[in-house]
């Protein structure tokens, strides 16, 4: 079977890149692709329980960059000399206003045919939300969906021919500082640089390393 996509040769060519070129940025309607990628994510209940900070301007990095001090000045670079830098948030609480315009944006999108089924979709998105806030792990169902944008980001990315370095070596409270995230009842999870990588880049040249098929999957 021949499909247009060889997603095996993306996988094996997607790396994480280490050093950016600081010369070279992404056009704007790669970004524009990526945004919509982000958008476009799927989520539990159609929750998207997340916000996107993109960060393209020197002061802007310079903002995400307060959050790779100390033992996370490592990636600090990667930070600064990245074309662009996403910061994945999520959102702390999935409030009612939250709720209510999920709901109604499916509604101007045309998903309800009947009241009833507006009514229907409220319910059964509302149970899974009152189940999380039973559990008392919102937070952490957010972060589970924030992921999900992630793995479509840094997939999207190779296809696109970019580089990326997704980023957990930062510190969110710092980041949420500087961005004024909480106020905004947001909080920042992981970071993406994008960009292209510099000739110095280390792991260009190193092979990708996975555990066998056999170890990771099982058919049954
Ligand atoms: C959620 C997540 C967080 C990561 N955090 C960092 C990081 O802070 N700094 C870094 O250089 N690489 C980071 N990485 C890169 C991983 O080390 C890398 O994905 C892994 O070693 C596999 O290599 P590959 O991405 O080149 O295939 C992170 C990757 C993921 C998925």
């Amino acid at each position: 079977m021949s499909t247009a996509v060889n997603l095996a040769e993306i996988a094996r060519r997607r790396y994480t890149t280490k050093a950016f070129d600081p010369s070279r940025t992404i056009p704007a309607e790669t970004m524009e692709q990526l945004r919509t990628l982000l958008r476009f994510a799927p989520s539990s209940v159609n929750s998207q329980p997340w916000h996107f900070v993109i960060a393209s301007s020197e002061p802007g990095k310079a903002l995400v960059a307060q959050g790779t001090q100390g033992n996370f000045a490592y990636n600090a670079p990667k930070v600064m000399r990245a074309s662009h830098v996403v910061v994945l948030c999520a959102r702390t609480e999935l409030g009612d206003e939250h709720l209510t315009a999920v709901l109604n944006q499916e509604d101007a999108d045309g998903r309800f045919a009947t009241p009833e089924a507006k009514a229907g979709q409220a319910n059964s998105r509302g149970g899974y939300v009152k189940l999380h806030r039973e559990i008392g792990d919102t937070a952490v169902w957010a972060q589970k969906q924030v992921y999900l944008a992630l793995g479509e980001l840094l997939l999207g990315a190779a296809a696109l021919g970019l580089d990326a370095c997704p980023m957990e070596g930062f510190d969110p409270a710092a980041v949420n500082a500087a961005l004024g995230l909480n106020s905004r009842g947001l909080s920042a999870v992981v970071l993406v640089a994008l960009g292209y990588h510099a000739e110095e880049d280390f792991n260009a040249k190193l092979p990708k390393s996975r555990l066998p098929a056999a170890a990771v999957i099982s058919e049954i």
